[in-house]
């Protein structure tokens, strides 16, 4: 039974994205910064991407059981983004979901601002190259080329319906267990 979700955020899109997935799915939601959970509990990860990797989640492995992650990055999310994911972050047997959030330069600390600043000429680069962008692509162009950017949605309906798919009914009954 999935009974947290864990994130780590720097300029607030996984904090957004486990605060809507908290609410609409009755689960509570906690930043790695000073967590205090019982380890071994079930949980869902939202971390952001870094050179492919999910910051923050070797940790969060350690300690908890993590169920499903949801990995966050300012790139498009191409067909096998999630086995792209997967297979990046040792996630066999794990459920993935890639989704595209924002990016504000300003909002970083000084060495990620360095190297964004460089990376995002690349980006933004390869999608002039490449015209007929579409939504998500636009979004990633402001992204790399002002600095700062949204997506073009906030959607988590997946993983609810995945969560929610997923859980045990039994589990419910856990909540009327008389306590000792
Ligand atoms: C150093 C650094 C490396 C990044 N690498 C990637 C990446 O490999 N893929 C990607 O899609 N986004 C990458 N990003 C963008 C962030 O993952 C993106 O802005 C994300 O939405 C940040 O989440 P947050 O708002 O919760 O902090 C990188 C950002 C930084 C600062």
């Amino acid at each position: 039974m999935i009974s947290a979700i864990i994130y780590r955020s720097t300029t607030g899109s996984c904090e957004f994205l486990a605060r809507e997935m908290s609410r609409k799915l009755a689960i509570p939601c906690y930043s790695t910064k000073n967590l205090k959970l019982p380890k071994g509990m079930e949980v869902i990860y939202v971390g952001w991407a870094l050179a492919g990797k999910v910051v923050g989640l070797s940790k969060v492995m350690k300690d908890y059981d993590v169920k499903a992650v949801v990995q966050v990055g300012m790139s498009p999310v191409y067909p096998g983004a999630e086995e792209n994911c997967s297979k990046a972050n040792g996630l066999a047997g794990v459920k993935v979901f890639v989704k595209q959030g924002r990016f504000d330069i300003n909002r970083l600390p000084l060495p990620f601002k360095l190297i964004m600043k460089a990376k995002c000429k690349e980006i933004a680069a390869k999608l002039e190259a490449k015209g007929n962008l579409n939504e998500a692509e636009q979004a990633t162009l402001k992204m790399a080329k002002t600095g700062k950017g949204e997506p073009p949605c906030w959607d988590v309906e997946d993983v609810v319906d995945w969560e929610k798919a997923n859980r045990n009914p039994l589990d419910v009954m856990k909540w009327y267990e008389p306590i000792d």
